[in-house]
């Protein structure tokens, strides 16, 4: 799948945030190496911590459903109800779940609000020197 696709694809998941407390809706799509793409919203609660961000929806629904390797993952948010941002970046959280199931060398990040603005970073760019499983090796 092309990546400006998987960024529309990102967009469109922030329909379905659940964003009461922010009003600030995130949507994320996985793209896995078989394919397989798992889309996700933020989930906001009441007592604010349990809240999870989009990127770790989309993770963890492929991880759940048995998924292992992954290729890139498109992230687009802002106000809700509103166009993204131009620019809207995982937050560290996310990155360090991300350094679990990727190679830092190699999962693209891609950000931004349309095909027409859209920038690709590796994992290994936005978590420089990043703790991984390698470590416990
Ligand atoms: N959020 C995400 O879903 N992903 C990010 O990368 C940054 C922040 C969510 C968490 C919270 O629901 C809202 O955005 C405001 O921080």
């Amino acid at each position: 799948m092309e990546y400006a696709q998987l960024l529309e694809l990102a967009v469109r998941a922030r329909d379905k945030a659940y964003t009461p407390y922010s009003d600030f809706a995130v949507g994320a799509a996985l793209l896995c190496e078989d394919g397989a793409v798992y889309t996700g919203g933020n989930i906001e609660n009441a007592a604010f911590t349990p809240t999870v961000c989009a990127e770790r929806v989309a993770f963890f629904k492929a991880v759940s459903e048995g998924k292992r390797a992954f290729k890139a993952i498109a992230v687009a948010g802002g106000k809700a109800g509103a166009q993204p941002d131009p620019l809207v970046a995982p937050c560290g959280v996310c990155r360090q779940v991300m350094m679990e199931f990727c190679r830092a060398g190699d999962f693209d990040i891609i950000l931004g609000d349309s095909a027409e603005n859209m920038k690709v970073v590796r994992l290994g760019d936005m978590l420089p020197l990043g703790f991984g499983p390698d470590n416990l090796r």
